[in-house]
């Protein structure tokens, strides 16, 4: 199933190539360089890699004018404007939670298009998603038609399933951070799911989101006591992945709002996370009011 847009197309298509190159690469790129990115966390050798890749490959997209990722500072200007013409910004996390590389877990990539320029807010995306480097590597795509799940060999994409919906009674939760780091609000929310929901989290934003997808539930990265502002960020992982849920009929929020309504402020802002089942994601906003 190809996306009716000839960019959007071009840039899931090239994103899914390069994602299967990007997982064959990591062999012998687990160890760290001497460099931090732009939010203060210590590069692996694989981040600045996939970044290298994705940028190569997606900033030559006619069609796409910005490029940007949580590896590099500043946004790459590639083509046309998007603030003044047609043209789209793509902004992905290359390698999401690459610190499971020394364990060998789940990583995964998260893209958003977004018809603005960046910084921009989620309600400008056009399509997001994110490809699992579980033990089969798959892509989720969102649109403004659908959210479809697909599985990558060689760079090709086959269709698993078309419409991918949450499912209605949750059953899986995740939550980030240290417990004695969470504000008592929150700390008093996550007791309740507690003991209504079943732990599941692996420290990689993707394959604990794509639990949520599978099950039904919800995953949160709070504001913490020590980082009010949490630790995701806004551009290349709340909002990408706050469009697939809410694409799938589920909530994202970050405490007060739909991630998809803040307003950023810098390329590189963090914000709390949280998404899942709708009355969840209600609860939770009431608990934090
Ligand atoms: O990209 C940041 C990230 O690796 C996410 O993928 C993940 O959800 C989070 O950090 C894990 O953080 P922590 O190690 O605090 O659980
Ligand atoms: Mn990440």
């Amino acid at each position: 199933m190809t996306v009716s847009d000839p960019v959007v197309e071009d840039v899931v298509a090239t994103i899914s190539r390069t994602a299967t190159e990007i997982r064959q690469g990591l062999i012998g790129r687990r160890g760290t360089v001497d460099e931090e990115n732009p939010s203060g966390e210590t590069q692996a050798e694989a981040d600045v890699w996939a970044d290298e890749l994705l940028s190569d490959r997606v900033a030559g997209i006619d069609g796409v004018g910005q490029y940007a990722s949580e590896e590099r500072a500043d946004v790459v200007a590639c083509g046309d404007d998007p603030a003044t013409s047609s043209a789209y910004a793509v902004a992905v996390d290359p390698l999401d939670g690459s610190s499971n590389l020394k364990s060998n877990n789940a990583m995964g990539t998260i893209f958003g298009v977004y018809d603005a320029a960046l910084p921009a807010r989620g309600d400008t995306l056009v399509a997001a998603g994110y490809v699992l480097y579980g033990p089969i590597t798959t892509l989720v795509l969102a649109t403004d038609e659908t959210v479809s799940e697909y599985e990558l060999t060689g760079g090709e994409r086959t269709l698993i399933e078309r419409d991918v919906t949450l499912p209605a009674e949750p059953v899986v939760y995740g939550f980030g951070g240290r417990v004695p780091d969470w504000p008592d609000d929150f700390r008093e929310y996550a007791r309740e799911i507690e003991s209504e929901l079943k732990l599941r989290y692996g420290g990689a934003l993707i394959g604990d989101v794509n639990q949520v997808l599978t099950y039904g539930g919800t995953f949160g990265y709070p504001a913490l006591q020590s980082r009010p502002t949490g630790k995701l960020r806004l551009q290349f992982e709340g909002n990408p992945i706050g469009y697939v849920v809410e694409r799938a009929g589920g909530r994202s929020s970050n405490g007060s709002q739909s991630l998809l309504t803040v307003d950023p402020d810098d390329l590189h802002d963090r914000t709390p996370v949280h998404v899942g089942n709708d009355d969840l994601i209600e609860r939770l906003e009431a608990a934090l009011a």
